[in-house]
């Protein structure tokens, strides 16, 4: 017989582990709603020109994508990040700016699955768009720490950088272009660095590490403008108290970004995959996407990434998701039934076991899940109107009135 697994590169999530993305994704979502950000939710898929225009020269769009033709004849892609669905809804809906928003969703990379790296991977992230403050950047930044902070982790490091502007990122191609000239770099690069030379700045292949160690930064090039803003944010980090290490070799993955860029590094993960986060302005995004000139700034975090480095870490247990009360009726009549029902009404977790199994049976499965409290209807109970609640940490219970039992069972919890 044919049996399936999930493919590839994707995980299921089953309870209780989906109760740490729950609480994950809680934290975060208190975290920024908290700095005026709303909840946007947007297609899983676009037509893969929104994609395209976050960089064709990209593994993510070049490599990666999962685009294929739709039953109408459209060239359609599963979203591979999270960024350009946001500005492309922006473009879209032209609400007020500021625009503050964040997700949680899942994203698309056909990558060679490894320890996380997944072909499914969910971020959950935030964009901001329709001013280009600096303050807004180092707002950005912090929310971002802060939700590494709030999870315990201790052992990630906040990488900053500023990639320029139209103005003197172009400019300083030139030096760079004349300096790798004259290096040996990695096998992918030495076809490849003409290309995109900032890319082999980011490397992080031993050959190109030690090839672009001098070579001229971008930091020491910036113009005017783009000078002032970073020092800002920087700035404005400092005013905050948010630690970070400044790092001119930091380009990322995707070609939208000017100016601000960060990562957060997890020293408890392996290199390869120690980004559990990361972003940066994208200030021409939205008139790549066909709207008004729109800056724009954001990160995305990867919850996978962020959960193997609260294991690393050891914070953040998985919660013992457990009901507070077991239902259990041993006369088979309609007790479990009806009394489950009303304890959940009365905003109590509740639970039972099914098929008419044995006392025996029943209490087993009360032990198992872990509850609290224990409601037992015998045929005592039920010819006198009765519930025996019992503590299932003390053993100690007590039978009352089915009239009072709520009030009972409160108590208990309480
Ligand atoms: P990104 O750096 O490509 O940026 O992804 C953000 C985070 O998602 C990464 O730091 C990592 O934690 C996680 N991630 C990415 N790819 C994978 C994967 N294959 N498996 C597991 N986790 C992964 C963006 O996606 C930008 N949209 C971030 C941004 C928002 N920039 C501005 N606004």
């Amino acid at each position: 017989m044919v049996t399936f697994r999930a493919p590839g590169g994707t995980r299921d999530v089953l309870p209780p582990e989906s109760a740490r993305w729950e609480r994950l994704i809680a934290l975060f979502a208190s975290t920024v709603e908290r700095a005026g950000y709303g909840l946007v939710l947007s297609p899983m898929f676009e037509e893969v020109g929104v994609f395209e225009r976050v960089g064709e020269g990209t593994d993510v769009v070049r490599k990666e994508m999962y685009d294929f033709d739709d039953k109408g004849g459209r060239r359609i892609a599963l979203r591979p990040e999270g960024t350009a669905s946001v500005v492309r809804a922006y473009v879209q809906h032209r609400p007020t700016p500021p625009f503050k928003a964040w997700y949680a969703a899942p994203n698309f990379r056909y990558e060679r699955p490894q320890a996380g790296r997944f072909r499914q991977h969910h971020q959950v992230g935030l964009e901001a768009l329709g001013t280009d403050d600096a303050d807004l950047d180092t707002e950005v930044v912090a929310l971002a720490w802060s939700v590494c902070a709030q999870l315990g982790l201790t052992q990630v490091t906040l990488l900053l950088n500023s990639l320029g502007d139209g103005a003197c990122r172009p400019a300083y191609l030139d030096p760079l272009r004349a300096f790798l000239g004259r290096q040996s770099l990695c096998d992918e690069h030495a076809e490849r660095w003409e290309e995109n030379p900032l890319r082999v700045l980011d490397c992080k292949r031993d050959a190109c590490r030690a090839a672009t160690a001098d070579a001229p930064r971008l930091i020491d090039n910036l113009c005017e403008p783009c000078s002032q803003h970073f020092a800002r944010v920087r700035a404005g980090l400092d005013a905050l108290g948010v630690a970070y290490s400044l790092q001119p070799r930091l380009v990322r993955g995707l070609d939208y970004y000017t100016r601000t860029t960060f990562e957060l590094a997890a020293g408890s993960l392996d290199s390869a995959q120690n980004a559990v986060g990361g972003g940066g302005r994208y200030d021409k995004l939205a008139e790549a996407l066909g709207g008004p000139p729109t800056p724009g700034i954001g990160f995305g975090m990867g919850i996978e990434r962020l959960l193997l480095a609260c294991d690393a870490e050891g914070v953040l247990p998985t919660p013992s998701a457990s009901v507070d009360v077991w239902v259990l009726d041993t006369t088979g009549g309609s007790s479990a039934l009806t009394f489950t029902h009303e304890l959940r009404d009365a905003g109590i977790a509740a639970d039972r076991s099914f098929d008419g199994r044995s006392m025996k049976s029943q209490f087993k499965a009360a032990d198992r899940s872990g509850a609290r409290v224990a409601a037992i209807v015998g045929p005592q109970e039920a010819a006198d109107a009765t519930v025996t609640l019992r503590d299932l940490r003390t053993g100690e219970q007590a039978t009352v009135k089915r009239t009072e039992v709520l009030d009972h069972v409160q108590e208990l919890l309480s």
